[in-house]
């Protein structure tokens, strides 16, 4: 929360000392805005490449390498991008309109905190072959257009339709049906053209649009996998539940889909809920040694249990798809199946056992 506000505080403020009407007492705000944000992005972009090597996927290379390759993923590349025209300005000076477009692009560095922008990639990467055909179709619509319009009018208004690249302009202001009318037709095959231009631009705008429409339901649905009752019965913990008490089990699940490195639970933090795993590798960061938890396992059971706080932090080793089961849920569902919560207090117990064993291994004799 802290650093999306510096961010939007500091672009605003970018943004309003281009009014020229804005005050010394603005300005000296904006630099102020500028150097604190700068100091905070540089720890930021330091703190991140020191404990890139946190992630599980590093463990085959050695720090420093694992450090140079997270530099070089692109949210490290746009922290860098965020801070670099400050370093820029200081050391070369002046060029304020190079930097100041570098300044805005500081806004990418919200894609960090918000899966939306992860969800666009994705539709324009799954849909670009219908994209680049309809860009195709959007190109050659422009380019007859255009010409029809040079042949109807480059005598009338040499000046505006000389070429067909000059009437480019015109096309592309038509098509997309803007037109500013800043240049316009005056001759009735010109007109023509126009109007036919105009149809043709709705119709052509229309297809990406709907390309892309669709594309988000199809990425939306593929996140949220669904909880099904197939799905539930296959979770071993669920096996031996009636039918229909399946059934009201799904109802309460709810899928999540985690990125490979993500922290799932965090040492501390209180519980509302527990998880089930259905696809993927999970690593539960337990006292003096790692667990690897896989397809069928849970977690989080014991701070339900305890009614206390997380004992450890699990991190997701590998993309994975896990079913939440919320606090009071499950204590209902515990509640009207006795096996069930035996099994997890039994597995909660041996958990317990294994961290105070580990624990007491690192004690000093
Ligand atoms: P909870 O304490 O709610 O959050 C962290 C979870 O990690 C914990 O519940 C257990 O589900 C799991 N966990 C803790 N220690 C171990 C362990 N030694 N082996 C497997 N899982 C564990």
């Amino acid at each position: 929360m802290a650093l999306v506000t510096v961010i939007v505080v500091n672009i605003a403020a970018t943004a309003m000392a281009t009014v020229p009407e804005i005050g010394e007492a603005w300005h000296r705000f904006y630099r102020w805005t500028e150097f604190v944000a700068v100091l905070i992005f540089t720890v930021e972009y330091l703190a991140r490449a020191w404990v890139s090597v946190e992630d599980p996927r590093s463990v085959n290379d050695s720090p420093w390498t694992w450090r140079l390759r997270h530099a070089l993923t692109p949210l490290a590349i746009i922290d860098l991008v965020a801070i670099l025209p400050s370093y820029i300005e200081l050391v070369f000076g002046g060029a304020w309109e190079f930097t100041l477009i570098l300044r805005v692009l500081r806004l990418f560095k919200l894609l960090r905190f918000t899966g939306a922008f992860d969800t666009i990639f994705a539709v324009i990467r799954a849909e670009r072959r219908p994209l680049i055909a309809t860009f195709c179709v959007i190109t050659v619509v422009l380019l007859l257009i255009s010409t029809l319009a040079y042949v109807a009018e480059r005598e009338a208004q040499p000046d505006k339709f000389g070429s067909i690249p000059a009437a480019f302009y015109w096309g592309i202001v038509t098509l997309a049906t803007v037109g500013y009318g800043d240049i316009a037709p005056i001759t009735p095959l010109g007109r023509a053209t126009g109007a036919l231009g105009a149809v043709l631009g709705i119709l052509t705008f229309a297809m990406p649009a709907g390309i892309i429409a669709s594309g988000f339901m199809e990425e939306l649905r593929r996140r949220d996998f669904i909880v099904t009752w197939q799905l539930v019965a296959k979770v071993p913990l669920f096996r031996h539940l009636t039918a229909s008490r399946i059934a009201s089990v799904a109802l309460v699940l709810r899928p999540v889909r985690i990125e490979a490195g993500s922290t799932v639970v965090r040492k501390g933090e209180e519980a509302d809920g527990m998880y089930f795993i259905v696809t993927g590798e999970l690593l539960v960061e337990a006292p003096g040694h790692t667990v690897m938890l896989k397809s069928g396992d849970f977690f989080g059971e014991m701070a339900l249990l305890d009614g206390g706080k997380r004992s450890t932090t699990v991190r997701a080793g590998t993309g994975c798809e896990l079913l939440h089961l919320g606090a009071a849920e499950f204590r209902q569902l515990a509640a009207g199946a006795p096996d069930l919560d035996a099994e997890v207090r039994r597995v909660a117990d041996e958990r317990r056992r294994d961290n105070e064993s580990s624990t007491a291994d690192r004690q000093p004799a």
